[in-house]
């Protein structure tokens, strides 16, 4: 074993193109993101044909800018991690083709990275993780509890039964007429608002599970109700009212998981990472509870190459290998 391993991450999954260079799965080298926001915003979501187009324009560009900006070349890299799944599949087929060619082309080991998994390290990359911990992972995807007692394993113990959190901070928002991507523009607003709307907490039972589509369908029935007796939403107050619900089920969720499970360390994943809502409300929640709490700053939450370089890193210690063989998947287990 190489006492630095240098991984190059490549990660397509949905709307960013992206690559990075990461030593030992702690310290990012360089990074380079092309992000296709300008390009789906008229469309006021991810276009998925657009996106693999947009990534098949990008990839090569992001892959030699990032050796560039590391000052580092292709034979300096001791294995390249891919973003293999979930996600968009024509997305996620454009990075793996790069991968893949790569890998074999420079004879470099190649590593599936579930982008899950990925979420969870960009905490990596900030401190080092201590086990066992709970991590909370909260996307546009995804909404999931996941105990992890040593590094690269996986064990979920709750899920959302149908909506992701991410995905109905963007519906929300698109209600509320704000512009695609939503969820960060309805956090800002929130904080200029007051909860005043009368919102359902979603699922208040006994289970590590979460359910966003009741919360998503009461605001929507709460913008219609108002629009038809003539009264004008108060965008900022629905804001506060949704975020306070939404961040109140997740709370709920966690405490319950860290207390049961005896939690020491509690780590959060994911775009909605970046909420300042949930980060206020975890950082008190571990305050009260005496647990130790990791949130990677902002510029790690949303999607990134080097939380895939950053997990590529333990896949690769754990003894994962992908070969030419290696197919994305559009949707997938974390194991
Ligand atoms: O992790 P990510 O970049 O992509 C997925 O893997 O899904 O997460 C994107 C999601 C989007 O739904 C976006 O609206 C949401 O994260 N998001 C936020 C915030 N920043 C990003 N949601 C609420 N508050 C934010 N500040
Ligand atoms: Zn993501």
């Amino acid at each position: 074993m190489k006492k630095n391993m240098y991984i190059l991450g490549i990660e397509s999954s949905c709307d960013e193109t992206s690559a990075s260079i990461v030593r030992n799965g702690v310290e990012e080298i360089a990074t380079v993101i092309a992000s296709q926001i300008s390009v789906h915003k008229d469309y006021g979501g991810v276009v998925p044909e657009i996106a693999s187009r947009q990534h098949v324009k990008k990839i090569t560009l992001v892959l030699e800018e990032c050796l560039k900006k590391a000052d580092m070349k292709m034979k300096d890299i001791d294995a390249i991690a891919i973003t293999y799944g979930p996600g968009l599949i024509g997305s996620l087929l454009v990075g793996l083709e790069a991968a893949k060619t790569l890998a074999f082309i420079n004879g470099k080991p190649l590593i599936p990275v579930h982008h899950i998994a990925g979420h969870i390290y960009a905490n990596s990359l900030v401190e080092e993780l201590q086990f066992p911990l709970l991590a909370l992972v909260v996307s546009g995807g995804h909404t999931e509890i996941i105990e992890m007692p040593e590094h690269y394993k996986f064990n979920k113990i709750g899920g959302t039964l149908d909506d992701a959190i991410g995905e109905c901070y963007d519906k929300v928002a698109r209600v509320i007429g704000l512009e695609y991507p939503g969820g960060p523009k309805v956090d800002k607003l929130a904080k200029e608002g007051e909860p005043t709307y009368k919102l359902p907490v979603p699922l208040k039972d006994d289970s590590y599970n979460f359910s966003f589509s009741g919360l998503k369908s009461a605001v929507i029935n709460l913008a219609h109700h108002e629009e038809q007796i003539g009264r004008k939403i108060k965008q900022a107050n629905l804001a506060a009212s949704f975020q306070k619900v939404a961040v109140e089920s997740v709370i709920s969720k966690m405490r319950k998981a860290i207390i049961d499970k005896k939690a020491k360390t509690v780590i959060v994943a994911g775009g909605v990472a970046a909420n300042q809502g949930l980060r206020k409300a975890m950082e008190k929640l571990a305050k009260e509870l005496d647990v130790k709490l990791s949130i990677p700053p902002m510029k790690y939450c949303t999607d990134n190459a080097a939380m895939i370089a950053a997990a590529g890193y333990y896949a690769y210690l754990d003894g994962r290998r992908g070969d030419l063989t290696l197919n994305s998947k559009s949707t997938d287990v974390l194991k």
